[in-house]
Parts: structure tokens; C-alpha cells; sequence
């Protein structure tokens, strides 16, 4: 008896960027072929887009951070950043959306923004915008964010404490649900060729939120008419106990970072489970895992590729990005210290677990330079090097292992490694029946392309944000109704 051939599984690609000379990828800049510098400009953003559009990525994701990492030979010490172009200067990626949405029509794009630092009424504002300008294709990563230099910045002293930052994003996201669902009533703008003589929109169809809260008071209304998605698509990449609590309601994909598959199965094993315990369709959450893919026509070939890349890696701009990501000061340390055996815990353990999972470091000593080796390309993601047969491989282990739904690919140098990734593998993908040949909703929202169905725009009903949805023929959401009992 012949089996039946599953169809398997399609990858969700999205190029991982940032609007910064070097993203995970410090130093770079000065590789001959790199075009990070040229961050600055529309036109280079544009041709990425048309470029991985023609390549059919679903989306590219912009990553942000509001500080610059000073922690490093700090305090508030930019001198190892600078040079570096690691993560500063760094531009605001919401800007160049609309103009990357002109000339595309179907690829999504991510942007990051914080829950920390940024007024829910505002953030609202600014993503129904870009939602409007680009047919429903922006995606928000909300982040609580992790500079000090960030918190200073915006008038504190320190942080807000970790969890409490959470706290915080977990009410923000309701205010934002009640400006983006509740705020507007289905149908109540009104056309040309229904019934604009009766007006613009009908008043009673759009209300005041009201929200008083213990973070936030907004009473709306919200200030822009429904776009497409009304919600952007969310993302969300939290690794800490509360931060996975928080993807677990919030998130439609979430991001990971790991070394290896057989790691973040556990953590996407409880965020899923999480989700299923609140009564979401936890399959339907999007897992995507960070990754550096250097890829040639031979395994030989990419590895010879990555170590000239790598050359170039700024070793003290990965060491500037590791006292970001930390809060932890490697220059306080001897050069030969091995921090596998230091006494500062949350250091020793991140060290021994790289020492345990990195591959080809084995036996090796966890000083300085490896650490600057380790993170000055792809930072603390996987990186995969080989042919397109190799790679592919290890992509379909990392779905098969990791449950997985796709990857986030981060560049050594921008555009040449999404070059290599759509000369080489993606049409080895495509041959496995691994990676669509077409967008599955052409001209479609973000969320259609990631749902892959044809007018799923709107938030998913088990998502907590659709109580917040004001459906026509409601003279007030039910969700106002149920709270004013
Ligand atoms: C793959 C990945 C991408 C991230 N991108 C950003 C980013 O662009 N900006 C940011 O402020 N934080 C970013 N973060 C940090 C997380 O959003 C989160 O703030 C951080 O991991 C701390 O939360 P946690 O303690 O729950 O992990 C990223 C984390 C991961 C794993």
C-alpha cells in the first residue's frame, strides 16, 4: 500500500534588518561589497524590497532599539560602538515603509516598536497610518526594550523593572486593541456610492474608549479611520517567563533565538501551550527563528565565504552589542579570563551554554575573543553554513525539531547575503516543496500572507484582541457592554 504524501509544511523567510550601518553584523561595513552605510536611503531600501519580493520572502523585519549600547568600556561609552556602525547610528524604520509598500505589492514588513518608551495613542496612530499607506502589510514587533542608555534618554534613571515592563505592555496592548477594534464600527465610514451625502462617517459609529487604567488613561477616539488590518499583525520575541507569558496572548509569531533546535523546542512548546491554555488556536502561532545562512555553491566554498566575511567582524562592537544585550561589562575582565568560570552567574551561564552548544568551540576557552568571534556576525542565533543541499537540510531538521514555522534570516553583508540566500537556496526550497513560488495572497495584507488565507485581514476570533471588535449593527461593542455590568 503506497503511503500518502503529506504536503509539507511552507516556510515563513523574512529578511532580518535594521536601518543602521551594521545590525547583527558589526563592523561590516567595511566589507567592499556591503551597502549598509547606504541605510540612509530610500533607494536602497526600495531595491531590497523589490528584490526580495521578486524572491517572494513573506516580509522583511525591520529590528530598532532607542539607545545606543554604552555599556562597554562604559558607563555611557559609545567609543567601541562608533566605529563599528554597531546598531548606531540607527534611523526610524517606520518612515521608509510607505515608500518600499509603493513599490512593492504583496512582501510584508515588520517594524519594531516599544511598549516602554512610546505612548500607546501615538503608536496607534502611526501603525493605522503605515497600515493605510501600504494595503494592510505592516507587522509590529512590540518589544519592552533593554538599553539603560534608552532609559535615560526618555528621562529615567534606570529601567523600568523586567516584568513590570510586561505589565505595562499587557495593558498598553489593551489600550491599543480598544483604538484599533473598538473604536470605529465596522461600516462606519461611509462611501461615494453608498452614502456619503449622509457624511464622511456616522458619528454614533464612532466612540470614545474611555480607557483609565493603571498605566494608561486614553479616552479616544482613535484618530485614524479603520485600515485593512485594523490590528497590525503582532510579533513578539520574549525569552524570560514573563515575556513568553506575554507572546503567548499577544503574539501571531513569535521570534527565537537558539543555538540549536533540540534548545528552543521547550520554549516553543510552553508558548504554544500557554496560548492553548487562554483558549488560542496555538498551532496557528507563527515560531520563527532567528538565523545567519551563508550559502555557496559548495560547503567549501561558504565556509571560505564566511571566513572572509568574518574578517571583517568588529571585535569590540560585538563586545559593545554583548554589554547592550546583557547590561554586563566584559571590559572589567582580564583578556584571558575564561567566563565559563567566572563568578558573575547570569555571565558564567550564558557562556557555558554557548560552550555547550556553539558548534566547532568545543574544548575551545571562553575568553573575550571567542565571545567577539562568537557574536561579531548573526549574533546569538544559529548560524548555518554550507551549500543550498546542506542548508536546506538543516532548515528542514530545525521545522522537523524545533516545531518551527520559519526563519528570520539576519545578513553578514546586506544585499549580498540575501543575494547568495535567492541564488542559491531558495530555489533548492522550492524544489523540496518546501518554500512557495507565489505569494498565497497576491496584493494581499501581511496577515493574509502569513495565515496564507484570502481575507483573514483581521485579528484571529481566539486572539484577545477581537473581543475588542465593534461589528456592525452594535450601537456599542460588546466588550463596553460587558465591562459596564
Ligand atoms: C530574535 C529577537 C529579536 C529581537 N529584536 C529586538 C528589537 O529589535 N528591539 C528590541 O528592543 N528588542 C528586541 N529583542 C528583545 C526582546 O524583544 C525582549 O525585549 C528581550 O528579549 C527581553 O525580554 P525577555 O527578558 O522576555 O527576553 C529581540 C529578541 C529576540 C530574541
Amino acid at each position: 500500500m503506497g503511503s500518502v504524501q503529506q504536503p509539507k509544511k511552507q516556510l515563513i523567510l523574512n529578511a532580518f534588518a535594521m536601518q543602521s550601518p551594521c545590525h547583527l553584523n558589526p563592523g561590516l561595513h567595511r566589507y567592499p561589497n556591503d551597502q549598509g552605510a547606504n541605510y540612509k536611503s530610500l533607494k536602497h531600501w526600495v531595491s531590497l524590497a523589490q528584490k526580495l519580493e521578486a524572491a517572494k520572502f513573506h516580509a522583511i523585519f525591520f529590528a530598532d532599539v532607542l539607545g545606543g549600547y554604552d555599556v562597554y568600556k562604559g558607563p555611557a561609552n559609545l567609543d567601541p560602538t562608533i566605529p563599528a556602525g554597531a546598531q548606531f547610528p540607527i534611523n526610524d524604520p517606520l518612515y521608509s515603509i510607505p515608500a518600499m509598500a509603493a513599490a512593492t505589492e504583496s512582501i510584508g514588513f515588520g517594524v519594531t516598536a516599544s511598549t516602554t518608551y512610546d505612548a500607546p495613542y501615538a503608536l496607534a496612530r502611526r501603525f493605522s497610518t503605515v497600515d493605510h499607506l501600504s494595503n494592510g502589510r505592516v507587522g509590529w514587533n512590540i518589544v519592552t526594550s533593554y538599553l539603560d542608555s534608552a532609559a535615560r534618554n526618555f528621562g529615567l534613571n534606570t529601567q523600568v523593572e523586567h516584568d513590570e515592563r510586561y505589565r505595562i505592555a499587557d495593558e498598553y496592548l489593551s489600550v491599543a486593541y480598544q483604538l484599533w477594534e473598538g473604536s470605529w464600527r465596522d461600516g462606519a465610514v461611509n462611501t461615494k456610492e453608498n452614502d456619503r451625502v449622509a457624511g464622511y462617517a456616522d458619528p454614533k459609529a464612532v466612540r470614545q474608549i474611555n480607557h483609565e487604567g493603571k498605566y494608561f488613561n486614553v479616552p479616544g477616539p482613535h484618530l485614524c479611520e479603520p485600515s485593512l488590518q485594523r490590528t497590525p499583525f503582532l510579533l513578539q520575541a520574549g525569552t524570560s517567563t514573563a515575556g513568553k507569558a506575554f507572546a503567548a496572548k499577544h503574539a501571531e509569531a513569535i521570534f527565537l533565538h537558539g543555538q540549536k533546535p533540540e534548545l528552543i523546542r521547550p520554549s516553543v512548546d510552553s508558548v504554544r501551550q500557554q496560548a492553548k491554555d487562554l483558549g488560542r488556536d496555538s498551532a496557528g502561532i507563527k515560531v520563527i527563528a532567528g538565523m545567519l545562512v551563508i550559502v555557496a555553491e559548495t560547503d567549501e566554498a561558504a565556509h571560505a565565504k564566511f571566513a572572509q566575511l568574518a574578517e571583517y567582524g568588529d571585535r569590540e562592537g560585538a563586545l559593545a552589542l554583548f554589554g547592550g544585550w546583557s547590561g554586563y561589562d566584559l571590559s572589567q575582565y582580564e583578556d584571558d579570563q575564561d567566563f565559563r568560570f567566572v563568578e558573575q552567574p547570569a555571565i558564567r551561564s550564558m557562556v557555558t551554554h554557548w560552550a555547550s552548544t556553539v558548534p566547532g568551540t568545543e574544548g575551545q576557552k571562553w575568553d573575550k575573543k571567542t565571545i567577539a568571534e562568537y557574536l561579531r556576525m548573526g549574533g546569538n542565533g544559529a548560524k548555518v553554513i554550507g551549500s543550498a543541499q546542506t542548508v536546506a537540510d538543516e532548515l528542514e531538521r530545525w521545522v522537523e525539531v524545533g516545531d518551527v514555522d520559519g526563519f528570520n534570516l539576519s545578513y553578514a553583508s546586506v544585499p549580498e547575503t540575501f543575494d547568495d540566500i535567492i541564488q542559491y537556496l531558495i530555489p533548492e526550497l522550492q524544489r523540496r516543496g518546501l518554500f512557495h513560488t507565489d505569494y498565497a495572497v497576491k496584493g494581499g495584507t501581511f496577515r493574509e500572507n502569513m495565515y496564507e488565507v484570502e481575507g483573514h485581514r483581521r485579528l484571529p476570533a481566539s486572539h484577545p484582541g477581537a473581543k475588542y471588535v465593534w461589528r456592525e449593527g452594535e450601537k456599542v461593542p460588546k466588550y463596553a457592554l460587558d465591562e459596564a455590568k
